[in-house]
């Protein structure tokens, strides 16, 4: 069993079934774990042993943590203090221990946020990053300090390593590129990409083991690639979207919600969530609508579902068309 395995299962839900007279029979997944006791901002907390601190502390920024993968660590926006660490720590990797004395909001960790948050808004586009207009504001980042964007790349994708050209020193360099738009399912518009790793993991070993993308490049030039950047339909994708199920940032999104935002159609204040079951086959994997003016615009799958956790095919990702096509 793997660790990603073992920490999913523990964080499995009871599961209710009614039993033969009626009543509700408890049968819990996983053994009932002990609780720790923790200081966070000077306050008591208790929280299930093996958590990451990020259990004990409510409205912690996140970017890179998903709940169904391993910790990577990538982009450090979640950093908190702990009495006797030597340097700030990751509050969705670093495990709670008795007696932890947890500081979330003090100037050292304030001012490392706001320096992430600033870096990632000076060379990323985060528009449609749920969080980081209100980070950015709680933190005071200010992104234009590094000074005005440098222009799109059209040649990312063929840069080597090493190959790295120095700035002019008067804008700030940028991930800026042209959005991919090779298929009729999702497009990849890597200038909104804080290259967080997760598309990788659930695309690769933690998930789908298709392996279809991967790391390219190396330093301010590291990007998310398929091999030798070939066109998605070129590629090993099978288009399960699972690598948009936990992109944070929009860089990957279903197609039509690319052109619905290109439109200025795309309002999700008036979208509904439904969530049901995908009829194409017995598995009966969870999917959830997002219905817009009655319309099919994008579909999710729940991530607390224990045993799928988020993840989906093709048909139950994209096949829904034909439930819109009303004659
Ligand atoms: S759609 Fe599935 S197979 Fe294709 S890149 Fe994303 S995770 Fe990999
Ligand atoms: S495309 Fe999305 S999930 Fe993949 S590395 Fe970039 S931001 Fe993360
Ligand atoms: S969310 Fe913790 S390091 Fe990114």
């Amino acid at each position: 069993m793997t660790e990603r395995s073992e920490e999913i299962k523990r964080h499995a839900p009871v599961v209710t079934r009614p039993d033969e007279g009626g009543l509700t029979t408890v049968v819990p997944l996983a053994p009932p774990r002990r609780l720790v006791d923790v200081t966070v901002d000077g306050e008591p907390v208790r929280v299930p042993e093996g958590s990451a601190i990020l259990a004990a502390c409510s409205g912690t920024p996140t970017l890179c943590y998903g709940d169904t993968l391993t910790p990577k660590n990538a982009c450090r926006v979640c950093v908190v203090e702990v009495t006797g660490s030597r340097t700030l720590v990751p509050a969705c990797s670093r495990r709670v221990e008795p007696g932890m004395e947890i500081t979330t909001d003090s100037e050292r960790v304030r001012h490392s946020r706001r320096l992430v948050l600033e870096l990632l808004g000076s060379s990323t586009d985060l528009s449609t990053t749920p969080g980081a207009a209100e980070w950015s504001e709680e933190y005071g980042a200010w992104p234009e300090r590094f000074g005005p964007r440098g222009e799109p790349s059209t040649d990312r994708d063929a840069r080597h390593p090493g190959a790295h050209e120095a700035t002019d020193g008067a804008t700030a360099a940028t991930v800026a590129q042209p959005a991919k738009v090779d298929n009729d399912l999702y497009v990849r518009d890597y200038g909104k990409c804080i290259l967080c790793y997760k598309c990788v993991d659930a695309c690769g070993e933690q998930w789908q083991n298709t392996f279809a993308i991967g790391v390219a490049g190396r330093g301010f030039d590291a990007r998310i690639s398929t091999e030798h950047a070939a066109p998605l339909p070129d590629s090993a994708c099978v288009y399960c979207g699972n690598c948009i199920e936990v992109c944070p940032t929009g860089a990957l999104s279903f197609k039509s919600e690319y052109d619905m935002r290109a439109a200025g159609t795309w309002d999700e204040s008036r979208q509904t969530e439904t969530t049901t079951i995908c009829t194409y086959c017995g598995v009966g994997c969870n999917v959830t609508l997002h219905v817009q003016d009655n319309e099919i615009v994008k579909v999710g799958s729940p991530h607390d579902n224990p045993v799928t956790h988020g993840n989906l095919c093709v048909k139950g990702r994209f096949g829904f068309q034909h439930v819109q096509n009303r004659g």
